[in-house]
């Protein structure tokens, strides 16, 4: 039976949250595959409580689903129960989590060397979360890991903090001006907080396939977007890891040709946090009023999000890389109002023309962008719940961006509720 991969097609923030959960009714298991608590999924239920998600997957909101934070994930011990705590708080279920053996632990000193990089950096800096990502990733690579299964023999956590710490310290002090870190102290604060959460500790890789086995439906959650891919998108400005979809069988240890359906998650304009190339970023009021009216700040770190208009450059990228078979649009509620709605649908770069997204960076960076003008509508759209029932010059701005695109807009959002969804064509068949 299908597994479906949900990823966002742009650079993070396109309301992944909302479409997890809405398809977390006709699924059994909701799986994040990449990516901590560098994210942030708003979800909104309909008696108007309004979730924070930042590790944990949005399934946890829906009845009768399994969670699984997969070996792709790097997972703060401390941040996953302050997440946990905040759910039981709100009287949500939290049994139906499990957390891969095999996923690595973000460590204090990874939060300490991704925020002392970041303000060495200055004004090269990514723009980081500042959550440790980026140095949890690098040891993985390294081979110098802690992971989630090392939290179940004292001995060899303890050994690993230690190895670590006598090159980490050295950095922190020698490079850094910061005070050294003590591995006793580092290896107890994480073995205490990982026996809270040991009896989710799973083989989540065999659990998942033989959830698939049985005939069972789940949902591959990517975190961040298409262009913060590591492989695929604008570099260095990007995370650590791989959200595109070919990221979710490497993160979740499921065959590739278990995935039945890629959903894009496309805003119906473009937002982007921290640093890096943005071809239709609108630095004007305009701008502003994009930002204000879709509520644009950061759910994680509370910065504000840089905005522009509709790239279609970047979508025809998205589906092309991920293999994307239909999008989720959302906030297209955001753009009733405005006279004219603006497309980008090539760039020039240094005197050519191009409508594919440039090979080098230099030339990303270069990029101005080509609009197209589509007529704007006034009327507020959020009860909408047909897709007739949109304005006209709504609709046709839908059928631009499929066309432009190159896949079907199977739903749309039109205001930030669970219920404000237009659905267009199922996804899961
Ligand atoms: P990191 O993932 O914390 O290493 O940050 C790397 C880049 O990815 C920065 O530009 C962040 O702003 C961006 N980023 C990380 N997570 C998210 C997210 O969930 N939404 C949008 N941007 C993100």
């Amino acid at each position: 039976m299908p597994a479906i991969v949900l990823i966002g097609a742009q650079w993070g923030d396109e309301g992944k949250g909302k479409a997890t959960d809405l398809l977390g009714d006709q699924v059994q298991w909701v799986v994040r595959y990449q990516g901590g608590n560098n994210a942030g999924h708003t979800v909104v239920l309909p008696d108007g409580q309004n979730f924070a998600l930042k590790l944990i997957p949005s399934g946890i909101l829906t009845e009768g689903v399994t969670n699984v934070i997969g070996n792709g994930v790097v997972v703060d011990p401390g941040a996953l129960l302050d997440e946990l705590r905040g759910l039981e708080e709100k009287g949500v279920d939290t049994s139906r989590l499990l957390l891969s053996a095999d996923a690595h632990l973000i460590m204090p000193y990874h939060i300490a060397i991704d925020k002392v990089t970041e303000r060495y950096l200055g004004s090269r800096k990514i723009g980081t979360t500042g959550r440790g990502i980026g140095p949890c990733y690098q040891d993985k690579v390294a081979r110098v890991g802690v992971r989630v299964q090392d939290l179940l023999d004292e001995k060899i956590l303890r050994q690993k903090v230690e190895s670590a710490l006598e090159v980490k310290n050295q950095i922190l002090v020698k490079v850094y001006n910061r005070k050294a870190l003590d591995p006793a102290q580092v290896a107890d604060e994480v073995l205490a907080q990982g026996e809270q959460f040991a009896k989710r500790i799973a083989d989540t890789r065999l659990e998942l396939n033989k959830a698939l086995e049985a005939g069972e439906t789940m949902l591959l959650e990517g975190s961040q977007g298409t262009l913060l891919d590591v492989d695929h998108g604008t570099y260095p400005f990007v995370t650590s890891s791989n959200p595109t979809s070919g990221g979710a069988s490497a993160g979740s240890g499921i065959g590739p040709g278990r995935i039945s359906a890629v959903l894009g998650i496309l805003k119906a304009y473009t937002t982007r946090v921290g640093s890096g190339p943005f071809p239709t970023e609108l630095t004007d009021e305009m701008g502003e009023h994009l930002r204000k009216v879709g509520g644009e700040v950061g759910v994680n770190t509370g910065r504000d999000r840089r905005t522009g208009w509709f790239d279609a450059v970047i979508a025809r990228y998205a589906t092309r890389v991920n293999g994307i078979t239909d999008y989720f649009l959302t906030k297209l509620d955001v753009l009733s109002g405005l006279e004219s709605v603006p497309i980008c649908v090539g760039y020039e770069v240094d005197g050519f023309h191009t409508e594919d997204m440039p090979m080098t960076q230099t030339d990303v960076h270069h990029a101005v962008p080509v609009y197209e003008q589509l007529p704007g509508w006034w009327e507020d759209i959020s009860e909408c719940r047909r897709f007739e029932d949109l304005p006209k010059n709504a609709q046709a701005y839908v059928h631009r961006i499929e066309e432009l695109s190159g896949a079907q807009v199977s739903a749309i959002g039109v205001g930030p509720g669970r219920d404000q969804t237009i659905t267009r064509h199922d996804i899961i068949r």
